[in-house]
């Protein structure tokens, strides 16, 4: 197994950390002798990788960079890019690694167990798939700085990925899709741009080729990379957004509270549900469900902490013992059919 090895000096990481992931910060790289000895160290390790070296070494350059608190990858396969991103956080002596795939239980396991304990003591593989583990992560607000997603190529699969990845990642992070020569993830990322214009792609809009099976460039030469930075204020419009269902205390709600950034002027709507559910299986009593609808008319130019009330306070009557759970909604229809209402933070309620 590679030893340990420091591929950064202290100015590197300066530097590197200071351009961070934009088209100058990435360019730099490529051309510096880091870029290469990195390369040069994953042009065939680790074997079990599916990724090409300059592929390998981009996700470790991102790791350096971002010094992500949290990072996943979709998609283990034999933990091969596993590797590589646990060497990078330890390069930088941070940030824990999860890992997920749904068809590595008794495979992931034992290649794990045989990593020095410094490598593996990053990693929280979950035998489970992405659907299953960020419904579980979004409802326990677990966060990731970086989410690499390469599992499922399906159009519907990979869409679903960055779908349910952008409820979950940090604001400011980011998400790297492999595989972007391949119809699923091609048309998956186009879809997503599209509908998510706050997002942004590290270097270029899609091809605009008639050819169905063009899959346009690439964010990173000698990857399939396509790398999609996330906002880092949450957006606001027309089409409702669910901040989740998430478990909550049996405690009253009467508000939404909001801080706003600079807002044009339009109406903010705000639907919150309550439901509780009996944990014991041998209670047949109905989940309880219960609703209310707020709305506030937000002046040009509002901006900081901001309440939408409600007509009256919201509580279940279900023992303070069953699951308790609790679900936003927010919309913001602006009244000149303009732009989208920004939120510095992520609401509350109270
Ligand atoms: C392209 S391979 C991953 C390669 C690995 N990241 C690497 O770089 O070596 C795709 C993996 O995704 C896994 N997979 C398939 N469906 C999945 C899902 N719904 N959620 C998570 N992983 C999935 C497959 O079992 C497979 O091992």
């Amino acid at each position: 197994m590679l030893q340990d090895v420091k591929f950064y000096s202290p100015e590197d990481l300066a530097k590197f950390s200071e351009l961070g992931i934009t088209p100058a910060g990435i360019d730099a790289w490529l051309s510096s002798p880091v870029h290469d000895r990195l390369v040069r160290t994953f042009d065939s390790y680790p074997p079990r990788s599916l990724l090409s070296n300059t592929a390998r070494a981009f996700l470790y350059h991102c790791i350096v960079c971002k010094r992500p608190r949290r990072v996943l990858e979709i998609g283990t396969y034999r933990a091969g890019t596993t590797e590589v991103l646990a060497r990078a956080m330890n390069e930088i002596d941070c940030g824990e690694l999860y890992t997920i795939d749904p068809y590595g239980d008794g495979i992931i396991q034992p290649i794990l167990e045989a990593w020095p304990e410094n490598l593996r003591s990053r990693v929280r593989f979950q035998p489970t798939d992405s659907m299953i583990f960020l419904s579980y992560a979004f409802s326990d607000k677990l966060t990731f700085d970086m989410i690499f997603i390469d599992g499922n190529h399906d159009y519907e699969f990979a869409l679903f990925d960055l779908l349910a990845s952008s409820l979950v990642v940090s604001r400011s992070g980011v998400f790297v899709a492999d595989n972007t020569d391949q119809v699923g993830p091609h048309y998956a990322v186009k879809k997503f741009l599209a509908d998510h214009p706050e997002w942004r792609p590290l270097r270029r809009e899609i091809s605009s080729s008639k050819d169905p099976f063009h899959a346009g460039g690439f964010d990173v030469a000698g990857t399939t990379f396509r790398v999609l930075l996330a906002p880092d204020k949450f957006s606001l419009g027309p089409r409702p957004i669910s901040f989740g269902a998430r478990r909550c205390q049996a405690i009253p709600v009467s508000s939404v509270q909001l801080d706003l950034e600079s807002s044009p002027s339009g109406t903010l709507y705000a639907k919150v549900y309550r439901r509780a559910f009996p944990k014991d299986v041998s209670d047949h009593s109905h989940p309880e469900e219960i609703k209310v609808t707020g709305s506030l008319h937000v002046p040009r130019g509002s901006c900081g902490k901001t309440t939408v009330p409600f007509p009256h306070s919201l509580v279940c009557k279900s023992p303070a013992d069953y699951w308790h759970v609790s679900e936003l909604i927010l919309a913001f229809v602006p009244d000149d059919g303009g732009q989208n209402l920004l939120l510095r933070d992520e609401p509350s309620l109270a």
